[in-house]
């Protein structure tokens, strides 16, 4: 397979609360890592390369090692940085040179069906950059030092997901003039488009939700079928 899927684990989980990496936060005897990989090896064969937090490569490599049964595919560890942005790129050095599409997903979207995960790499192009995003279901509102100050037109938003497919080289240039420009981007969609790439939407899931707060946290061991804390 000439895809590849870079699992940003590297985050510390400072909103989780739970006093280690978010990664690596069991949710019913499987950690949040564990999990997210679960749905990898269980999506098209491709080169999977983890971000782990720094201290925490071995218990990303075991997770991975318990994922990949059948020890078919390239998989390494690699270390991550102090934002997203900065772990994204570090998984981009391990890629093979053989690559040609490269997903971004984040490992706290622990329980992303593996259907997403295909979908995503199937509809990458050499043209265009994919995710997965659902339409928004809250009312939302403008507001400004605590008073509403307008209504937002909700059909004209999604709430994006991972993972996030590119074409590989487009990719990289981005994240090169990204690191030169010294520009944070809130994910890889908006870094590429901020390079002059297109993106393209496609229907995303509600299993796909990111693990951030201790809630969320409580709806995946509900999912699971895990005992509750
Ligand atoms: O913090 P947040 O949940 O938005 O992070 C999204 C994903 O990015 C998580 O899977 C997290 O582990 C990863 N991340 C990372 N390196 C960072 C920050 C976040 O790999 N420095």
């Amino acid at each position: 397979s000439t895809t590849a899927i870079i699992v940003v684990a590297a985050g510390s989980g400072t909103r989780l609360g739970a006093g280690a990496p978010k990664a690596l936060v069991d949710i019913d005897g499987r950690t949040v890592l564990r999990h997210a990989l679960d749905g990898v090896f269980a999506a098209a064969p491709m080169q999977v390369v983890v971000v782990a937090p720094a201290g925490f490569e071995q218990a990303a490599a075991d997770a991975l090692l318990d994922a990949d049964r059948d020890r078919g595919r390239r998989a390494s560890v690699v270390v991550g940085g102090e934002t997203r942005q900065e772990s994204v790129a570090a998984g981009l050095a391990a890629l093979h040179p053989e690559i040609e599409v490269v997903l971004v997903h984040d490992a706290a979207r622990a329980l992303t069906p593996a259907s997403q995960i295909d979908a995503v790499a199937g509809a990458v192009n050499s043209e265009v950059g994919v995710i997965p995003a659902l339409p928004v279901v809250d009312t939302l509102k403008q507001v400004s030092g605590g008073e509403v100050v307008g209504p937002v037109d909700r059909s004209l938003l999604a709430a994006a997901q991972t993972p996030q497919g590119f074409p590989r080289q487009p990719l990289l240039a981005a994240y090169e003039r990204a690191a030169r420009a010294g520009d944070e981007h809130t994910d890889d969609a908006a870094l590429f488009a901020a390079a002059g790439g297109t993106v393209r939407s496609i229907p995303g899931s509600e299993r796909a939700f990111k693990i951030t707060t201790p809630a969320d946290l409580e709806h995946a061991r509900m999912l699971v079928g895990g005992p509750m804390p």
